[in-house]
């Protein structure tokens, strides 16, 4: 039999459209059926909202005049975060504490500044909470004693016969409660720490320096290593780098730097969920002024030495 070339077309036509359409309705099950699982599904990676501005003051339940902002420095420790914010946002709603999260990401290319990422957090939130928790990320609190209340003076909760490795009497890092007075009176915290250590030291000359009072907690029966968990990996990297005049110059009390001079930009908000828990992601960018705070960016000194 020869074949026509209009049979031979027709033949393939019909064949084509028959096996688009199958395709098709395969495709269009498969898409429907995707849609419904993940609408059920309790993801735990993230969901990125993207919002301009944060979402404040999400977790407004509970009958008590305070707000608390936990304000958390932050850098590429996204483990430890995806611990961190369901942890504390259960271990808050059960003291039934009003607060809300901020993850204060530092994303220029200076060395970490965690005292001036608490400054940004303070001016950013101030007008909406009336105290903060200085909240390291890689430390939840266990005892339930450990309350997060409404602190009429600075309250250590990490205090140094708690903390599973600081154990000096003026040690006030890890975690702080400080309200939003005290914290404007003392003009924050100093912008000149660049790298890692010693601005909470410096925090604390600033707090007796105004007369306020640390105080900690009395009724905790766990002790060092049972009452926070330390959740950092042991091989984790500080950097401990000293150039130029760092090191004398972060002995001092510095009476210069504080709330009302830190130079930032936030280049975004994002309002995000781990596993139900609501969070905010401030991006930030600091600025450096190098003639006062040269040590922001240690590679332009050949002769930086190591400290370890
Ligand atoms: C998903 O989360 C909700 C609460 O957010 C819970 O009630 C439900 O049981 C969870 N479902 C699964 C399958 O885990
Ligand atoms: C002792 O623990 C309770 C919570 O169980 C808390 O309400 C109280 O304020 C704590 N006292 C001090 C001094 O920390
Ligand atoms: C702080 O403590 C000192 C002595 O330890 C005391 O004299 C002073 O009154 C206290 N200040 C406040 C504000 O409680
Ligand atoms: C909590 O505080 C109470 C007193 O307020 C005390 O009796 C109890 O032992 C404390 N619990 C823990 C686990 O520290």
């Amino acid at each position: 039999m020869v074949l026509t070339k209009q049979k031979v077309f027709r033949f393939t036509f019909t064949h084509f459209f028959a096996v688009l359409l199958t395709v098709m309705f395969v495709i269009t099950v498969y898409l429907q059926f995707r849609l419904l699982t993940e609408d059920h599904c309790n993801c735990s990676r993230p969901v990125v909202q993207y919002v301009a501005k944060p979402k404040y003051y999400v977790n407004r339940n509970y009958d008590s005049n305070h707000k608390l902002a936990v304000l958390v420095p932050y850098r590429n420790r996204f483990e430890e975060l995806t611990e961190f914010v369901p942890y504390i946002h259960s271990f808050l709603n059960e003291q039934k504490i009003n607060h809300d999260v901020f993850i204060l990401n530092q994303v220029d290319n200076y060395r970490f500044n965690r005292a001036s990422l608490i400054n940004v957090g303070y001016l950013e939130t101030k007008s909406n909470y009336d105290y903060i928790a200085m909240h390291d990320v890689d430390l939840l609190p266990l005892n339930k004693n450990l309350t997060y209340a409404y602190p009429q003076l600075p309250f250590h909760l990490a205090a140094p016969t708690l903390h599973p490795r600081y154990h000096y009497d003026k040690f006030i890092g890890g975690i702080l409660l400080i309200n939003r007075e005290h914290f404007g009176l003392v003009n924050g915290l100093s912008n000149k720490y660049w790298g890692w250590g010693l601005e909470d030291d410096e925090f604390y000359v600033r707090l007796k320096d105004a007369n306020l009072n640390v105080t900690r907690p009395e009724n905790i029966s766990t002790g060092t290593k049972d009452t926070f968990r330390h959740i950092h990996g042991k091989d984790r990297k500080r950097d401990t780098t000293k150039c130029f005049n760092q090191r004398e110059v972060t002995r001092r009390r510095d009476r210069q730097t504080g709330l009302h001079d830190v130079k930032y930009k936030v280049v975004s908000y994002k309002s995000m969920t781990i596993e139900g828990a609501p969070f905010n992601v401030v991006n930030i960018e600091l600025f450096c002024d190098r003639t006062i705070t040269p040590w922001c960016d240690c590679s332009g000194e050949k002769t930086a030495k190591k400290k370890n």
